[in-house]
């Protein structure tokens, strides 16, 4: 399917990840430029960049840190011109459960300072690049969590930086047209998708077969569920009248159990169940 993203120039954050390491793939297979974004793991970037020489650079930088970003954003230009399409992908998640009442300010504030300042920093410098090479179509992908629309008992940093998405999806929308016409905002919230943010608890069978309980389709996502869904989005060709919009992409979850435990069969170690 032709999706009009060859030469496209797409700089994803968080792209040493699990879900960016996949839309990296995903995207220099449909020809775009690629200016990936890591914070500290290079192996798997490395092997890409070796792969696609002339499509892909690798830049590094803390998206808390304003001086790093604006540099970020100014290697990607040097290299591939205009930036057309941002996937604001960085986050992070303590893996560790914390009641309020006992969660460390330190903690709380470094949830914001990736999740949340770092999207908005990350907006702002695109921003600007729409601003300094003028053209008619530009798209934002913003990432969210399921987290950010349910809440999450001891996780409420990470849900409340994730709910903090819609805010900025919704302001977005409205100023990104003013600087690229036809520009579009969306929103992607994933569910359990198997990462190395997620899977100690995807390794854990117990884990899993409660988490199974509140999904429909009894399976957790895989990085390319997230990734495809992305790539949609970025396309003018496939989502050009599609702005200012939240995609939950987690089989059909809603926040409440909807299973017994007898109901829930493990067939894998990812979360694949049977579907009795
Ligand atoms: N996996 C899930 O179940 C799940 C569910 C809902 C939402 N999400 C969201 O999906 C996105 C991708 O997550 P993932 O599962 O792929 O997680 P992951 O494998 O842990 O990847 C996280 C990425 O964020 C980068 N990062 C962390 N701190 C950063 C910083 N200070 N500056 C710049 N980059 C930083 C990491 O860079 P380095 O590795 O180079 O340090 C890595 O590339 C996140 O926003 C996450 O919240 C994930």
């Amino acid at each position: 399917m032709e999706t009009g993203l060859k030469n496209k120039h797409v700089l994803i954050t968080g792209a040493s990840g699990g879900i960016g390491i996949e839309l990296a793939r995903l995207f220099l297979s449909e020809g775009s430029r690629v200016t990936a974004a890591y914070h500290r793991s290079t192996t798997e970037l490395k092997r890409i960049i070796h792969d696609w020489p002339k499509q892909a650079i690798m830049v590094g930088a803390d998206i808390r840190n304003e001086t790093e970003v604006k540099s970020l954003f100014e290697q990607a230009n040097t290299a591939f011109g205009r930036v057309d399409v941002l996937v604001a992908n960085a986050g992070i998640a303590n893996p560790e459960r914390a009641p309020i009442n006992q969660m460390d300010l330190k903690q709380w504030e470094n949830t914001l300072a990736v999740n949340l300042t770092g999207t908005f920093l990350s907006a702002k410098y695109f921003f600007q690049n729409l601003g300094r090479f003028r053209s008619e179509c530009a798209s934002l992908i913003l990432v969210g969590s399921t987290a950010g629309l349910f809440g999450e008992a001891w996780f409420c940093d990470y849900s409340t930086s994730k709910a903090a998405m819609y805010g900025l999806l919704m302001s977005l929308k409205n100023e990104i047209v003013h600087l690229a016409p036809k520009g579009r905002v969306n929103l992607v919230n994933p569910g359990w998708t198997l990462t190395p943010m997620s899977e100690d608890t995807l390794k854990d069978s117990k884990k899993v077969k409660r988490i199974l309980q509140t999904i429909p389709m009894r399976k957790t996502a895989v990085p390319a569920d997230i990734a495809n869904a992305i790539l949609f989005l970025s396309s003018d060709v496939l989502s050009g009248h599609i702005s200012g919009q939240a995609v939950t992409i987690a089989g059909g979850m809603e926040g409440r159990v909807l299973f017994a435990p007898e109901e829930i069969h493990l067939t894998g170690d990812s979360g694949d169940s049977d579907k009795a």
